[in-house]
């Protein structure tokens, strides 16, 4: 088993943040990314759109022999993660537990900001994480979908970006947060202009950094961890792959090739 690939899947280019993470945490493995290009944005639709095609772009991984599955996408994990460890048998790791804890850890006050898409922040899923972990913590959200356009235009530190995430956070900001999580695939990129806006003081978690770290823990702990490398990735997307590759290529910080196109169905 601990020979096979593990699978990754996102909505599109975003869920490559993490995959880079994966890459540079545990470079011997095989990894298997799938972007359901086709079908983005993600972050937009009902949970019952995101957990049918979640489940379907899991069925295509274990198709392709996934020993373990991760849910790269922020939206996917806030919905869909009992739903995928219903139908399948490998483990799976969602973005959001290991986000909240990262959160928790870091935090001295407990007041903890939340940004995402309008599905993850309207599932309450890092709010309800973080409460698991420390009860008496205030989460306070913001939806900031400006966000994923701007990072795929590459605009990370642009003065656009920087007015938009001035109007999104300010509201954070009042509440006087000393943590905000980046609760998207696309929000890592644009670390610059965030970090700028609320100061060295408040603690920026990426949740791809500690997805990963909880990948390498949970390969351990099941002995799924592939004994020797060097590994790879396949990159496999629902619609023609040219977007992704231009678009992909930025987000990874290297270019994309043999990238496949693949049928769900
Ligand atoms: N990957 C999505 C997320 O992390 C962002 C893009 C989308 O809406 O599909 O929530």
């Amino acid at each position: 088993m601990s020979h096979r690939a593990i699978g990754i899947f996102d909505s599109g280019v975003g869920g490559l943040t993490v995959l880079q993470e994966v890459l540079q945490t545990l470079p011997d493995e095989e990894l298997n990314y799938l972007g359901d290009t086709a079908r983005v944005p993600y972050g937009t639709k009902s949970p019952s759109t995101v957990i049918r095609y979640s489940l379907e772009a899991a069925e295509f991984l274990c198709r392709h022999g996934a020993k373990a599955l991760v849910v790269a996408c922020n939206t996917a994990s806030s919905v869909a993660v009992p739903a995928l460890e219903d139908r399948f048998q490998v483990p799976v790791i969602g973005v959001i537990e290991p986000g909240a804890l990262r959160a928790v850890t870091l935090s001295r006050s407990g007041r903890i900001g939340v940004i995402g898409t309008e599905a993850t922040v309207t599932s309450g899923a890092y709010t309800q994480a973080i409460h698991r972990l420390r009860p008496d913590a205030r989460v306070f959200s913001a939806i900031c979908p400006l966000f994923v356009p701007l990072a795929e235009e590459g605009w990370v530190n642009h003065p656009v970006t920087r007015m938009v995430a001035e109007e999104y956070l300010a509201p954070l900001l009042e509440q006087k947060i000393d943590t905000l999580v980046l609760g998207c695939t696309h929000y890592p990129l644009l670390k610059p202009a965030l970090r700028a806006l609320v100061g060295e003081e408040v603690c920026l978690v990426d949740s791809a950094e500690e997805t990963a770290r909880a990948l390498a823990g949970m390969l351990q702990n099941q002995e799924l961890q592939r004994a020797e490398g060097p590994g790879g990735v396949q990159f496999f997307v629902t619609d023609v792959p040219d977007r992704f590759e231009r678009v992909g290529g930025g987000f990874l910080g290297s270019a994309l090739t043999q990238v496949q196109r693949v049928r769900l169905d």
